[in-house]
């Protein structure tokens, strides 16, 4: 989704900020715009399409990027179509503001009428206009470029992240934060801001995050002073960002997709071994497990990918701790008024940690006195700030769109949460616990396998999807939400209409789409619920429907019965549903290449999703 990178310093902005919206692609955004000031004057360049389409404009155009101080953006259009009128920065109506801004001004109608009756005429859909102009109809009256953009925030109902350029203040960059992220970083050559660390790592690992409410007028070189929303200032702390060091280059690779689920099993021993980090005594892992020791329920909350990976670790903590656990859609859990405990302990999982419905869900919770734990890959993202515990991933940066490293590491972090809850509460013995300890480590070779094991299946099997009109994807217990994830990523990736079932609600209603032109996706290895899953698998065949099993390697019983197979070794049940989603993203990745799609960056959709 939308993104900002800003430069006040000693070196030419231009190459500066082209770098950090190449750095910044990878959220999704559909135009892009930067912003100098220079010489008392306000210079605004923006065109539909991507980053590079913009850099080509402005060489054409040649135009001058030595400018010392800028602001720059990604966007993905929430107002108004997605056109240059649209693209970010937006200049105020007198000239003497230019903005780049991430989030969603959801009174931005009002605002508007109100503005109208002041003069003000618009030249985008954008709610970004409306601020801009509303910080500068308040400037008028109020003396301080700060207070004024602090009183225009208190009108605006909504999350916003913003930078400024001002012509009276040419050497600085004006920045203020509600809700949406912001984020800061000194170099020996001056400031940057952006709104996610990716764009910032490249210059520094050390960060300071732009406070809730805050607004600063900043130079390259003087403190970060900052005005809170009670007025006061003050300075922001430090906060070193650890990422995981993985290229974000495509390398050898055709897409990032199928370069990250090649690097699962590196992900994996990463995120495996800072488990055994984090997990040493009196570490969080304890005091998480002491917490939910405690508490008479767990919420997790997620969206989309992530929600899959709660959803099949819900299953496997009830099984293995006996731990009541209720999944939730982020998205309506912040909608409906849930009724909470003090005493719940609630998990949000993230990718990215900056999913606008996932972060609500938290605020919303902590709120009401709930104890959170964030489950984030962005450490320093704002669920991660925004927590009372938090784990990570170490999944490293994923670009592509759909979610794959991030859903493995995900699961692979909530099993051996689950694993240490099964020993704490006495629920395995220790040599049970042992055992699953020594097959936890061996998890990254055993997605090494599956994906060698799946290369040569998953072409003919992605071929025979191309005809095809729907897709159901079935499973049992914990595999029912990687039916769920093998769906989303062939309808996400390759636009093709596909849906997850739990097997057993087959006969309650899917069944009567079955037919020769619907093809299932049977997940079915010899690792729990197997005899049930076979019966589904019948029943498909039984009337007639195509059959696309994913099977225990050597289960020459289902291979006969099914059409076509994608396999995975046998292993540990318990690590099963982790390493079956691995030929599903194989085929999702190959039926979306066949059929010519924008593997990457699937048409309509975000890497972060910003917006609620
Ligand atoms: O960054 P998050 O994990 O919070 O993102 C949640 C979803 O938006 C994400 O998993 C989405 O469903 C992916 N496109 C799926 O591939």
């Amino acid at each position: 989704m939308c993104g900002i990178i800003a430069y006040a310093g000693t070196r030419a902005s231009g190459s500066i900020l082209l770098q950090g919206l190449h750095d910044l692609e990878y959220r999704g955004y559909d135009s892009a715009g930067v912003g100098f000031v220079s010489g008392g004057a306000l210079s605004v360049y923006k065109q539909a399409g991507k980053v590079s389409h913009l850099e080509n404009f402005l060489h054409s155009e040649q135009v001058d990027l030595s400018a010392q101080v800028g602001i720059a953006h990604t966007r993905w259009a929430t107002h108004g179509p997605a056109d240059n009128a649209n693209a970010h920065p937006h200049r105020s109506k007198r000239g003497k503001l230019a903005i780049v801004h991430n989030g969603v001004v959801e009174n931005c109608a009002d605002l508007r009428d109100w503005l109208q009756t002041k003069g003000y005429t618009f030249s985008s859909c954008t709610d970004t206009e409306v601020l801009v102009n509303l910080i500068e109809e308040i400037w008028q009256k109020e003396t301080c470029i700060e207070r004024a953009v602090q009183k225009a925030l208190a009108q605006v109902v909504g999350h916003c992240a913003c930078v400024l350029l001002s012509v009276e203040h040419p050497d600085r960059l004006l920045v203020a934060k509600r809700g949406s992220p912001l984020l800061m970083g000194q170099t020996s050559h001056g400031l940057l801001i952006a709104s996610d660390a990716s764009a910032l790592t490249a210059h520094t690992d050390r960060v300071y995050a732009v406070g809730d409410g805050h607004v600063g007028l900043l130079s390259a070189f003087s403190p970060l002073s900052l005005l809170d929303a009670m007025g006061r200032r003050g300075f922001p702390s430090v906060q070193r960002i650890e990422m995981a060091a993985t290229s974000t280059q495509r390398g050898p690779y055709a897409h990032h997709m199928l370069k990250e689920i090649y690097e699962q099993p590196e992900a994996l021993r990463r995120c495996l071994q800072a488990w055994k980090r984090e997990e040493g005594a009196a570490s969080s892992v304890h005091h998480i497990l002491s917490r939910i020791y405690e508490a008479p329920r767990i919420i997790m909350v997620a969206c989309g990918t992530s929600r899959h990976a709660c959803l099949a670790a819900a299953y496997l903590w009830e099984r293995l701790c006996g731990i009541p656990v209720q999944v939730e859609y982020a998205s309506e859990f912040a909608t409906r008024a849930p009724v909470l405990r003090t005493d719940d302990v609630l998990i949000a999982v993230s990718q990215s940690g900056e999913t606008a419905d996932t972060r609500t869900a938290v605020e919303l919770a902590v709120n009401q006195g709930v104890w959170v734990v964030g489950i984030c890959n962005v450490a320093g993202s704002s669920i991660d700030q925004a927590v009372h515990a938090r784990l990570h991933t170490w999944a490293g940066t994923e670009v592509s769109v759909a979610s794959t490293k991030a859903f493995t590491t995900q699961l692979t972090v909530l099993t051996a949460l689950a694993i240490e809850a099964a020993l704490r509460y006495q629920r395995c013995s220790t040599e049970a616990y042992e055992t699953l300890q020594k097959d936890l480590d061996k998890l990254p070779g055993l997605v090494q396998q599956t994906i060698d094991l799946n290369e040569p299946l998953v072409q003919p099997v992605a071929q025979a999807l191309q005809g095809v009109t729907r897709c159901l994807y079935v499973g049992r217990g914990p595999y029912a939400p990687v039916a769920l994830e093998g769906a989303l990523k062939l309808k996400e990736l390759a636009y093709l209409s596909a849906e997850g079932y739990p097997a057993g609600e087959l006969k309650h209603g899917p069944l009567a789409l079955v037919d020769a032109d619907t093809f299932t996706v049977v997940i079915a290895p010899k690792a729990l619920e197997y005899e049930k899953t076979n019966v589904a698998l019948e029943s498909i065949r039984a009337r007639g429907g195509p059959v696309i099993a994913l099977i225990t390697e050597g289960d020459v019983r289902m291979e006969r019965l099914a059409n076509y197979v994608l396999k995975m070794p046998a292993l540990n049940p318990v690590l099963a549903p982790i390493v079956s989603a691995v030929p599903l993203q194989l085929l999702a990745y190959q039926a979306a290449r066949l059929r010519g799609c924008d593997v990457d960056r699937p048409r309509n959709l975000a890497k972060s999703v910003t917006v609620v």
